[in-house]
């Protein structure tokens, strides 16, 4: 069912899979592996794509009122903006990170990727610990 909760639960759960993609991928580089590095994140990156064109999707054509619950409720809507501070940019510097990797622009990628981790931890607690899947 198309609900706010468990959409909710379903970005939870996308977000901690292409995690682990993530921490792979920078594994792998820190032991000197930047192709298989690259490979991952190409993964990651297009997985995450896949998750945020299909939750804009379902909040702006499938079901624009499944979130209105947040705006009732003013402690729900500050856990949602607090998120949306971290991963609306994380979306942003994501295709940078992967034109910097893709193109050898190594000290920018290196730059942005500090950047990148910041945005993504903060992404990654606040959506997985701090939002509720269920309504209060
Ligand atoms: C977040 C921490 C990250 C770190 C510390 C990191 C670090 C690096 C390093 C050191 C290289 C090798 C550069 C070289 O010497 O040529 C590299 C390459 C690359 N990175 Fe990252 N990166 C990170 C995240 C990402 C992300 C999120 C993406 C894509 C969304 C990405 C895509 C790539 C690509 C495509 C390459 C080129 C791989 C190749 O040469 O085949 N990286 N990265």
């Amino acid at each position: 069912m198309l609900t706010g909760p468990n959409v909710i639960l379903t970005l939870k759960i996308a977000v901690a899979a292409v995690t682990v993609l993530l921490v792979a991928a920078i594994v792998a580089v820190a032991r000197g592996n930047s192709r298989l590095h690259g490979r991952i994140n190409l993964v990651f990156f297009t997985l995450t794509l896949v998750a945020v064109l299909g939750l804009e999707l379902i909040v702006r054509v499938l079901a624009p009122d499944v979130f209105d619950y947040f705006n009732a409720d003013p402690a729900l809507r500050h856990a949602l903006n607090r998120h949306l501070w971290f991963s609306v940019p994380s979306t942003f510097v994501m295709p940078a990170m992967l034109y910097t990797g893709v193109k050898g622009h190594v000290r920018l990628h290196l730059t942005l990727a500090v950047c990148f981790v910041l945005l993504w931890t903060g992404t990654f607690v606040t959506g997985i610990f701090f939002l509720p899947p269920t309504p209060w």
